[in-house]
């Protein structure tokens, strides 16, 4: 490591004791915390003694310079409280799963409302790969992804009631950040998790569960009796839509890949599969309705399967496009949804939790419904999360199945 490499060490400023012979196979420095180069200066002129003495107080780094045989002892000084460092992933250009950087990072202390989150389980999403790419733009360039996570709260803000250190807490959306071993968040943000969910089950569950609730709840009102067509019948989210569809009585139509999620997705509550690489699934969902199409489809595939899914439709039904995972759709005009007097919605999660209220009630459901076995949480890929970038690259590639979850 070179000498201006560690002088940029973990943004501390690192002065070496010039006063001080160091000894002739190593070199002795002083890392400061990130004060400006005035206050270094003025604190070791001041006594440089005194400073290397309490030396007990500081914890000790021996770092190998570049090139040489011989080490170097770094010296940080405990007792100025230094900046708190976690690891976490950081994206600072928008590109393919290489981007994404496992660092230190500087994570403060909480302030009023907010809360401190040491992750345990960290759920990955599709939405992740979006704002790597820059798919979707990210508020700025570095930064943090990642939207769903279950930890332990270990520091809460002046004043806050109701959320206390121990707490163990999910969440599910804005702020991203969860790529981190620890992160501040809005304490309105995060709810409690039930002891019987583990955090695992808990930060595989939350954003998709949630997606899940307002898309079959809310956007449309599925009921015993109709028939659904859901894409990605074997993906994270949609095998929470198939399973849930299923136990509202519906006949659920699931589209996937291959034959091995085939068999997933009728584990899922599936009624009828179809492998939309092999088969025409216009067609197919034609035939399965006896021609009659179905009451909605739930589209997150996007590019490849917009245009067949609107032709799946019965009179009156509901295109709900909630995703794009082959990329961005084609406009639709609004000409095209006139002879059958269609319905097209393109939500996100982000406005069907806008209130605390609404937060509580959706996370309630999903918890609820694992409880009582209606959700049967498949966790089918877990990795380090310093290997978030194998996970995006298989997740991308269509390798995974169900949900995948990161532990720092
Ligand atoms: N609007 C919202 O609020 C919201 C919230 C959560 C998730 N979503 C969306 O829901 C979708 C599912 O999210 P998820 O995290 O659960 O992911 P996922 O479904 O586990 O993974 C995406 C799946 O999409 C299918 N796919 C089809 N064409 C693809 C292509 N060209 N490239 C990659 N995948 C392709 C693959 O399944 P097959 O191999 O079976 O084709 C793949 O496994 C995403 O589109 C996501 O953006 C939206």
């Amino acid at each position: 490591m070179s000498l201006s490499r560690l002088t940029r060490f973990q943004n501390h400023r690192i002065l070496p004791l010039p006063l001080l012979r160091p000894p002739t196979s190593q070199y002795q420095f002083v890392v400061l915390p990130n004060l400006r180069s005035h206050q270094n200066s003025k604190l070791l002129s001041q006594n440089p003694k005194r400073v290397f003495r309490s030396s007990s107080s500081f914890s000790s780094v021996t770092v190998a310079a570049a090139g040489k045989p011989d080490t170097r002892t770094l010296t940080t000084e405990a007792s100025f409280s230094a900046p708190k460092m976690v690891k976490a992933i950081r994206v600072y250009e928008h590109g393919g799963p290489e981007v994404l950087k496992w660092e230190d990072i500087e994570i403060g202390e909480p302030k009023e409302g907010e809360v401190r989150v040491r992750n345990k389980a960290i759920g990955l999403n599709f939405i992740d790969v979006y704002f790597r790419k820059g798919a979707y733009k990210p508020p700025a360039l570095p930064f943090t992804p990642g939207m769903e996570a279950v930890g332990v709260v270990t520091a809460v803000g002046p004043g806050l009631t109701g959320r206390k250190v121990g707490d163990i807490v999910a969440y599910a959306g804005q702020p991203m950040g969860s790529y981190a071993e620890e992160q501040i968040l809005p304490a309105d943000k995060v709810v409690p998790v039930p002891p019987s969910i583990d955090p695992v089950i808990g930060a595989s569950i939350m954003l998709k569960g949630m997606t899940t609730h307002f898309l079959l709840r809310r956007c449309f009102k599925v009921e015993s009796g109709h028939t659904i067509l859901v894409h990605a019948a074997a993906g994270g989210v949609g095998t929470l839509l198939c399973q849930w569809a299923n136990a509202l009585g519906a006949t659920v139509i699931g589209t996937v890949s291959n034959k091995e999620k085939a068999a997933q997705a009728k584990e899922n509550g599936c009624h009828h599969v179809i492998i939309y690489t092999e088969e025409d699934f216009v067609a197919r969902v034609n035939e399965i309705t006896s021609g009659n199409g179905v009451e909605v489809v739930y589209d997150s595939v996007g590019k490849d399967t917009l245009q067949g899914s609107l032709s799946c439709l019965k009179l009156r039904g509901y295109l709900v496009n909630f995703g794009q995972s082959s990329g961005a759709p084609d406009p639709v005009p609004l000409s095209a949804l006139a002879p059958k007097s269609l319905f097209l919605t393109r939500p996100s999660l982000m406005q069907y939790v806008v209130t605390r209220d609404e937060l509580l009630e959706s996370a309630g459901e999903v918890f609820a419904n694992i409880a009582s076995g209606v959700l049967k949480v498949r966790v089918n890929h877990t990795y380090p999360l310093s290997e978030a970038a194998k996970a995006h690259a298989d997740l991308e590639s269509r390798k995974t199945s169900g949900s995948v979850v990161l532990i720092p």
